[in-house]
């Protein structure tokens, strides 16, 4: 059963916050500011990157606006990942690895994604959608990397944005 019993799931109100939340969102707006703070902040990464990154921001959106969309009721009121979208987020997560994408770069988009969703729509958030964001963001991560043959040692020991993500890859990642 997917994820694990150990996995955080998301409620019906945290997914009906991330569908409002992405329904308010500047897609465009949001990847741009995401790929450009990340080159200036970690420059090591921007060679995996092609030239052109409007296409990749296109679909970088689309994986999210999916996820959010088939989130899946799968006991009463936890949510998580669409049985079907495993295995092409395994996949995603597998090509990721073969262009040198560490554990480490997730934990860095992540945390970044989720400080420019937070300033871009300071009115829509709250604790709430924020918190609903990082879980789905979590899920997402989790299954992209289940096949890959990355090891949570991989992770950074600055402190870093989220425990719970941190505790959630050491319990469920395959080594
Ligand atoms: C939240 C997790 C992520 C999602 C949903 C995601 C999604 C995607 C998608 C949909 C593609 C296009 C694949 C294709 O065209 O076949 C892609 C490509 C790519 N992603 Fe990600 N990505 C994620 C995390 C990351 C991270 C953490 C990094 C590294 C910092 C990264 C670096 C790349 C690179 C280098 C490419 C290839 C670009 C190219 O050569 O065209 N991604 N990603």
């Amino acid at each position: 059963m997917w994820p694990n019993s150990d996995m955080e799931n998301l409620t019906t109100s945290q997914v009906a916050a991330l569908k409002k939340s992405l329904r308010l969102l500047d897609t465009e707006k949001l990847a741009g500011e995401f790929y450009g703070t990340l080159f200036k902040r970690y420059p090591q990464v921007k060679h995996m990157f092609p030239t052109d990154m409007k296409e990749l921001g296109i679909k970088l959106m689309s994986v999210f606006e999916l996820v959010i969309y088939s989130f899946e009721e799968k006991k009463h009121n936890e949510f998580s990942l669409q049985d079907a979208l495993i295995k092409p987020m395994q996949e995603l997560g597998k090509q990721h690895e073969a262009k040198g994408v560490v554990t480490e770069h997730y934990t860095i988009a992540n945390d970044l994604l989720l400080e420019i969703l937070v300033k871009q729509n300071k009115a829509a958030f709250n604790p709430e959608v924020e918190n609903s964001w990082r879980l789905a963001l979590e899920h997402l991560t989790v299954a992209m990397l289940s096949r890959t043959n990355l090891k949570v040692a991989e992770m950074p020991d600055e402190p870093t944005l989220r425990d719970t993500f941190h505790s959630i890859m050491k319990k469920v990642l395959r080594k």
